[in-house]
């Protein structure tokens, strides 16, 4: 080789490493700034994780191992873990411990765990154990399940509790695939968000995968003396023993729901949907975890009345598990296009009339959400800046039901032929990835409003307070209907059973929650008489039945004691919000402490924190 041509080939090197430097230094920046995560995925990330725990329920503790495959993307000499009252005994790379050190600690975020890497770290290894603090775990002793003859366990991710049982990248930005040892006591069954066992296996161990890339908020595991029984060859239930053919009974259309989710917007992604009922402590109503949504069992009313919950948690796979929020700040693009899609699911099952129902019910929480924000009003914008607070904070019929009225409202404008095609090819063409408000935005200009020459105040919508004058107006005959009755009955102080008897429970809500501010406990006690609603065995009826005789001083038929004994036994944090705020609305805050004193022990830590918070309980 010449001189010349040696040259060349430097410079042609120097010009090839300087462009492939370029190259990998742009290629990696491309996550948002986020607030609620100590990571710094630009730098480097995490891809897959492999889990091996011990779940002790003698110690309550789960100790073990993480280990995680990395790529560094900008020659880092670091990775950042977000870590929250965890003991982190050491980390190893190929067997050798490696230096890591844990940054301050945040009330909310937890603390950053920051380990060396070098250029070519391909893996790494936490060994960890959980505390007495890890708030995702919610340990049960027997007593608190349905057969009160096993312990109990369920985990709670969303929003930013993972990292309180997994060392980890806590955004939502982050996907990663994941494999996991769980060892239980032999007489429990171990379940994940993953490929799941339908029998108890005999040791006590249990293999997990989870071979789609998942973020991080939806790793989740529940260990409980269960069963599982199937309802379609990809769909089935999981549910304490006793407990098993009564959800088997109210799920039993959950096949159905998958055909008219996957008609709608594309092919079921995560290939098996089944459903684990928790103990009522359970915090939500229902929970998204991909393979196995966790849900309360106050769903279990008897007559199916209350599946959309179960709708709503499915319709999740391609809203939130599918296509993801960027941040916690684009929480309404989880939330909104999931009410809208579980609301597209309920009428392509039901019919429109119990579609309309519960959009109308949607509506009706969202007005009040807005008043109650009065003096908060960026509190009501669709697009959130939860940057210093507890993405807790955003968790509000905000991000849902005015999620959902813009969508429906778009859905009116441009018609509902074009807005399905445009939202089936935004899950198809954003599948396993992140969204921001903006990114939707441009996609929503460029592929629905400008294709059809629809202007629309999308703006408006998503940055400014309050519900826009042009929001699609839903109506309701049969909540028509319901109002003349309730009309009639508080002029005629006479209450006619027969008037009622095919009623839903969406009509049942409707038609308590719009009781005459100045209803007496008279009046109460003539439709308690002829309904018997204090004794009602459907948790929702039930609830907003209680909330008003909270408010209102109706104290017939034992109501006092029934309001106790289910905020004692129920921890659905909507739920018992509703009722313990009642109480503070109206001056008897004393009265919620005393019960609360009696019931928080039973609760999990994301209902606690709100509660404290509700009655300014310091404990
Ligand atoms: N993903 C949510 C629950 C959640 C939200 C957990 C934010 C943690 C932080 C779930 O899909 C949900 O919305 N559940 C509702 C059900 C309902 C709106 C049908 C619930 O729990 O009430
Ligand atoms: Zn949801």
């Amino acid at each position: 080789m010449n001189l010349k041509s040696k040259v060349l080939v430097i410079a042609t090197t120097i010009f090839m490493i300087s462009c492939t430097e370029n190259k990998n230094s742009t290629e990696g920046i491309k996550y948002v700034e986020e607030p609620h995560s100590y990571a710094q995925p630009n730098e480097a990330v995490i891809t897959h994780l492999n889990l091996d725990i011990d779940v002790s329920f003698d110690k309550e503790i789960i100790n073990g191992t993480a280990s995680y495959d990395i790529t560094n993307n900008n020659e880092a000499t670091e990775i950042i873990l977000d870590t929250k009252n965890l003991v982190i005994e050491k980390v190893q790379e190929d067997g050798k411990d490696t230096e890591f050190s844990l940054g301050s600690y945040d009330e909310s975020l937890g603390q950053p765990l920051k380990i060396n890497i070098t250029k070519d770290t391909k893996k790494i290894t936490v060994f960890y154990q959980t505390t007495d603090k890890t708030e995702a775990v919610q340990w049960l002793k027997p007593q608190q399940t349905l057969d009160k003859t096993q312990p109990f366990l369920f985990t709670q991710g969303q929003a930013i509790l993972t990292r309180t049982w997994i060392p980890i990248q806590d955004s939502p930005q982050i996907r990663i695939t994941y494999d996991a040892t769980v060892r239980v006591p032999k007489a429990l069954m171990a379940v994940m968000s993953a490929e799941n066992p339908k029998v108890k296996s005999e040791d006590g161990a249990y293999q997990f995968k989870m071979a789609q890339k998942i973020p991080p908020y939806l790793m989740a595991l529940a260990v409980g003396d269960i069963a599982y029984k199937a309802v379609s060859d990809r769909t089935g239930i999981y549910a304490e023993n006793s407990m098993v053919d009564a959800v088997h009974d109210e799920f039993s259309e959950m096949e159905k729901m998958m055909v008219a989710a996957e008609a709608l917007y594309g092919k079921y992604a995560w290939d098996q949907f089944d459903v684990i009922v928790l103990p009522p402590s359970f915090p939500f109503g229902g929970m998204e975890n991909p393979r196995l949504t966790f849900a309360t069992p106050t769903l279990i009313a008897g007559d199916k009345s209350l599946t959309s919950v179960v709708a709503h948690e499915l319709a999740h796979s391609w809203s939130g598990n599918l296509v993801t929020n960027a941040t916690w700040d684009d929480f309404w693009l989880n939330e909104g296009f999931t009410v809208y899609f579980e609301n597209r699911i309920m009428e392509a099952l039901y019919g429109k009339e119990r579609a309309d129902m519960l959009g109308l019910i949607a509506r009706q929480d969202l007005d009040e959400e807005v008043e109650g924000f009065k003096d908060a009003p960026e509190n009501t914008h669709l697009k959130l800046d939860l940057k210093g607070r507890n993405p807790d904070d955003g968790m509000t019929s905000i991000a849902y039901d005015k999620g959902f009225m813009f969508l429906k409202t778009l859905e009116n404008i441009a018609g509902r032929k074009n807005f399905d095609v445009f939202l089936k090819n935004y899950f198809q063409s954003h599948a396993f990835s992140t969204m921001t408000t903006d990114k939707f935005i441009k996609y929503l200009d460029q592929n629905l409003l400008n294709k059809h020459n629809l202007s629309f105040n999308t703006d408006e919508w998503v940055y400014n307070p309050g519900v826009p004058s042009n929001a699609f107006e839903i109506k309701s005959d049969k909540f028509e209907n319901v109002s003349k009755t309730l009309k009639t009955i508080i002029e005629t102080n006479k209450a006619d059973a027969s008037v009622v008897k095919d009623w839903t429970t969406q009509e049942w809500v409707y038609f308590i929650r719009n009781f005459p501010e100045d209803i007496t406990p008279a009046q109460m006690a003539v439709i308690d008489n002829a309904f018997d609603l204090t004794n009602s065995t459907n948790s929702h009826k039930a609830m907003v039945w209680y909330e008003q005789a909270i408010i209102h001083n109706y104290k017939g038929n034992n109501v006092d004691t029934k309001i106790e004994e289910f905020l004692i036994r129920v921890g659905r944090r909507w739920y018992v919000s509703t009722l313990y705020k009642a109480f503070a609305d109206s001056g008897k805050t004393e009265e919620g402490l005393a019960i609360y004193k009696k019931a928080r022990q039973n609760y999990h830590s994301v209902t606690v924190n709100t509660i404290d918070k509700l009655l300014n309980n310091k404990e």
